[in-house]
């Protein structure tokens, strides 16, 4: 009897997963919060979570899970982790952290990716970064070293929101190159942490954690973390990876031009290169991709959306309290494609990558008193967000990223019918989805990460695909008229500001 443990540390709940080896099948699933948890925003932009609440939640989802499979915890043999990307996380000395962390959509630290944009020089960051340091961990901690430099002084070492976990788990702070990645910290091209950039935001080496592969043993599950999480102590950690590309490791997105999706709180594209295709503006990003080598390129290419699940969670709550996901999606295909002219920009959280780090916030367009309803905002809300993610995919494109046929979880905003033929159908893309998360994927890269499975075609044979979304020719016109007439309000929109 072997077991795997996937825990997906999101920004609205904490989902684990209990996966059978034998079967590559979930013998149960949990998560918690039961309603999605607080961005806590102290100032207009920004976003904050305590990542003792992350652990909270991750002893109640597991207790439950736990109960529910009613197997042995002992039949447990690894454990994988999967994460919001791009966040925060300071330590002191005694490993006690030192302030919220500023998760992944605060949007704090633009002036601070900016000016090292400027000072290190648009080739250095491009060729060697493979993006702007942005909005990413590093620039966030540039805010935390001039803003709050108190704190910055005690710190003992940042880490990532996963890595906290792991930290947590084990008593290790460790990080993956994927990780470093992430928090704009890799160079590329020296394959090395970045000293240029430390040097420019006066970050000391020493605050950077200990490099552990993605897959293998990354530590062991100390006696105090055991007893809390209701399992044996000693079980290895053997996988860690950003929620992007373990979404894509856990659709079997690992070689060139295979491509990804989720539409969760954010909504990302995320395809596989072995080249690097950046954008001049670094409007999509590049990161280290789980299975990336020096010597064997794999450089995950991708588009975000800020506002995706949370945009269309929000409308729930302002239009249709009360009821469920099911119900609203339902309320939303009531409206005509094309929402009937109303048009939503979902750009409600924060600086917005494909905007250029831009924070132009949500607006809804073209209401009618006498004739719209509720579902016309459900349906605006839905499709904005399918806009949002043609206009990031045709920045793909350009790039030389073909997005024509698309692999997701069968989970979020792809369980709305109204999502995901506008997004089939405005970008011409084929949509494939399958019987997977991204718990599962990080129970599968525990999996692959203990040796338990060899290869990851052993890894993936159990994978199985629900339905294939087609563009729908009866709703071509009334998508790309919609689509054009939301791209013209977001130029409209970034002109006025
Ligand atoms: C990806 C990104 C988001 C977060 C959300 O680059 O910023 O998808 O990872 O968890």
């Amino acid at each position: 009897m072997a077991y795997f443990l996937g825990i997906d540390l999101g920004s609205s709940s904490v989902k684990v997963v209990l996966m059978d080896g034998e079967t590559g099948s979930a013998s149960a699933s949990a998560f918690a919060p039961q309603t999605e948890a607080p961005i806590n925003a102290p100032q207009n932009g920004w976003a904050e979570q305590n990542p003792s609440d992350w652990w909270v939640y991750l002893k109640t989802a597991l207790h439950t899970a736990l109960h529910t499979a009613g197997i042995p915890p002992e039949a447990i043999k690894a454990i994988g982790i999967t994460y919001q990307m791009h966040g925060l996380v300071l330590v002191d000395k005694q490993l006690q952290t030192l302030r919220p962390s500023i998760i992944w959509c605060d949007s704090r630290a633009v002036p601070y990716g900016e000016r090292a944009f400027e000072t290190l020089g648009h080739d250095y960051c491009l060729q060697h970064l493979l993006n702007t340091p942005g909005n990413f961990t590093a620039a966030k901690l540039a805010w935390v070293r001039e803003n709050e430099p108190g704190i910055f002084d005690r710190v003992h070492k940042f880490m990532l929101p996963g890595d906290y976990i792991a930290m947590r788990m084990t008593g290790e702070v460790r990080t993956t190159v994927s990780g470093l990645s992430e928090g704009m910290f890799w160079d590329f091209r020296e394959n090395r942490v970045s000293e240029p950039l430390l040097r420019c935001l006066g970050i000391p080496e020493e605050m950077i954690p200990e490099q552990v592969p993605t897959f293998g043993e990354q530590g062991f599950l100390t006696g105090s973390a055991a007893a809390e999480l209701g399992l044996p102590a000693g079980i290895p950690i053997c996988y860690r990876a950003g929620d992007q590309p373990n979404n894509a490791l856990s659709l079997n997105v690992l070689n060139p031009g295979e491509v990804a999706s989720t539409a969760g709180t954010s909504g990302v594209v995320y395809g596989i290169s072995d080249q690097v295709c950046t954008d001049p503006k670094s409007r999509i990003n590049m990161f280290a991709h789980v299975n990336h080598l020096a010597a064997v390129p794999r450089l995950g290419v991708m588009h975000c959306t800020n506002g995706v699940g949370i945009q269309n969670a929000w409308m729930k709550r302002m239009i249709a309290s009360g009821k469920s996901y099911e119900e609203f999606n339902d309320m939303a295909a009531q409206a005509p494609a094309g929402s009937d002219g109303v048009s939503i920009l979902p750009f409600g959280n924060g600086a917005e990558r494909i905007l250029e780090n831009r924070q132009i916030g949500s607006s809804i367009h073209g209401i009618n008193f006498n004739i719209h309803d509720a579902s016309v905002l459900a349906r605006a809300a839905q499709e904005g967000v399918a806009f949002s993610f043609k206009y990031g995919m045709d920045i793909m494109q350009q790039t030389g990223m073909s997005t024509r046929v698309i692999r997701a979880g069968y989970a979020n905003l792809f369980l709305s019918p109204v999502f995901r033929t506008t997004l089939a159908t405005v970008a011409d893309a084929v949509i494939e989805l399958y019987d997977t998360n991204g718990a599962q994927g990080a129970a599968i890269g525990a999996a692959l990460g203990s040796g338990r499975y060899s290869t990851p075609d052993e890894a993936f044979r159990p994978l199985r695909r629900i339905a294939v979304v087609e563009p729908a020719p009866a709703l071509r016109a009334a998508c790309i008229d919609a689509y054009a007439r939301w791209k013209e309000l977001l130029r409209q929109r970034i002109a006025q500001i």
